[in-house]
């Protein structure tokens, strides 16, 4: 519930405003860091953004216009499969994706229930704002490689959960490991470091940096290790073609391409979260934490927003995504966990969840004015 006259959240300027009504941004806010700071001087120069395409890509853009030419506008991802590859990884073979999609068929459908193989595993999280206690989660564990949806009413706490874990809040109790490593009280960009990268609920690209400029401040502002390490040795020109060439990828990947050079403030909302999503990946995540990442996006780009996620998945990745559309939660979730109140109320695979009388009295039953219990199986 939100809390009147309570300052605004630092990571999130409006926390407490309905999901879905939010407008596409107009208006930037401040730049959210120093590092944003860093880059906008050089960002803004007249050369910037006019830099040579590399030949691989620019091949690839043709390949891939000549392919919509021919088979009319694609709703399957776009990029050359082999560069695809290089930048977000190979795909899993069929059987592997299945297993790890089975791996909680057996597990117990309870709020915080042990998972066979989680990547984060919290305990005993609070955060109180004044009076208000945000966040109470006991026991939570997110299971490797699956996609899991964060559901709950407006205020339940799952933005304050998202900034907690990715150490853009501070709780007051708790501990939690990613990778079996603790991250309580390590700064944000130490844990995308460590493999983590989240999204906003509220877009956060810099309306007056160019997309390509965006995508290059995700990599230096989050300097994912594993990405780094790979190209460390490099000499710095080559480290900085190294970083456009993914960026390049990426964009080509997400259909930003043609708006490569363009300032991020003529984004539209939908594209603009996919810039967003394209610049988590710039540092290799393990797991990425999308808040929202459909609302106010346009019907015509949320298809191709879904594919992507499903696509992190079928990489390997790990994803939580906050969501208040249950058609979407049950298109692409394996687990969905419900938050009330900053508890975890219920666990479960997205069709026992919309069956669920508590969560159906909680949240469902009211949501959008709609009876949401009554899906067919899922069908991710
Ligand atoms: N910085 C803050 N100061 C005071 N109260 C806050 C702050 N951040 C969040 N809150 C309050 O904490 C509660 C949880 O907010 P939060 O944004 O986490 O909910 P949410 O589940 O993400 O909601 P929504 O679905 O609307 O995005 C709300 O009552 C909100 O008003
Ligand atoms: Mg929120």
């Amino acid at each position: 519930m939100p809390v009147e006259g309570s300052p605004p959240p630092p990571a999130e300027p409006d926390p407490s405003a309905p999901a879905g009504t939010q407008p596409p941004i107009a208006a930037e806010p401040p730049p959210p860091s120093s590092d944003a700071a860093e880059v906008t001087d050089g960002a803004l120069d007249d050369d910037a953004g006019h830099r040579d395409v590399p030949d691989d890509i620019l091949a690839a853009r043709a390949r891939a216009h000549d392919a919509q030419q021919a088979h009319g506008p694609a709703t399957e991802l776009q990029g050359d499969e082999h560069l695809v590859e290089a930048v977000l990884g190979e795909q899993l073979p069929e059987e592997e994706i299945r297993k790890v999609a089975a791996a909680l068929d057996d597990v117990e459908q309870v709020p915080g229930v042990p998972k066979p193989d989680p990547i984060l595993v919290a305990d005993g999280i609070t955060r109180r704002f004044g009076g208000l206690t945000a966040v109470d989660v006991d026991h939570l564990e997110i299971q490797r490689g699956l996609i899991t949806a964060l559901i709950g009413p407006n205020g339940a706490g799952k933005t304050t959960l998202f900034n907690l874990l990715t150490g853009f809040d501070k709780p007051d109790t708790g501990v939690w490991s990613f990778e079996g490593k603790s991250l309580g009280r390590v700064p944000a960009h130490q844990v995308a470091q460590n493999g983590m990268v989240r999204t906003f609920q509220l877009t956060k690209s810099l309306a007056k940096l160019s997309v390509i400029e965006n995508m290059k401040l995700g990599a230096t502002a989050q300097k994912g290790e594993r990405f780094f390490s790979a190209i460390f040795k490099r000499s710095w020109a080559a480290q900085e073609a190294e970083i456009e060439r993914r960026a390049d990828e990426l964009l080509l990947r997400f259909k930003l391409d043609h708006m490569r050079d363009e300032y991020a403030g003529s984004l539209s909302g939908g594209q603009r979260k996919l810039l967003e999503m394209a610049r988590a990946l710039m540092v290799e995540p393990k797991m990425v934490m999308l808040d929202e990442p459909m609302a106010g996006v346009n019907p015509a780009l949320t298809q191709s927003l879904l594919d992507h996620v499903k696509d992190l998945r079928t990489r390997g990745m790990s994803v939580v995504f906050v969501e208040h559309d249950m058609d979407v939660v049950y298109d692409i979730s394996d687990w969905v966990v419900v938050m009330a109140e900053g508890r975890i109320i219920a666990e479960g695979p997205p069709e026992a969840i919309g069956r669920n009388q508590q969560v159906i009295d909680a949240y469902l039953g009211t949501h959008h004015g709609e009876d949401l219990s009554l899906k067919p199986e899922a069908t991710s």
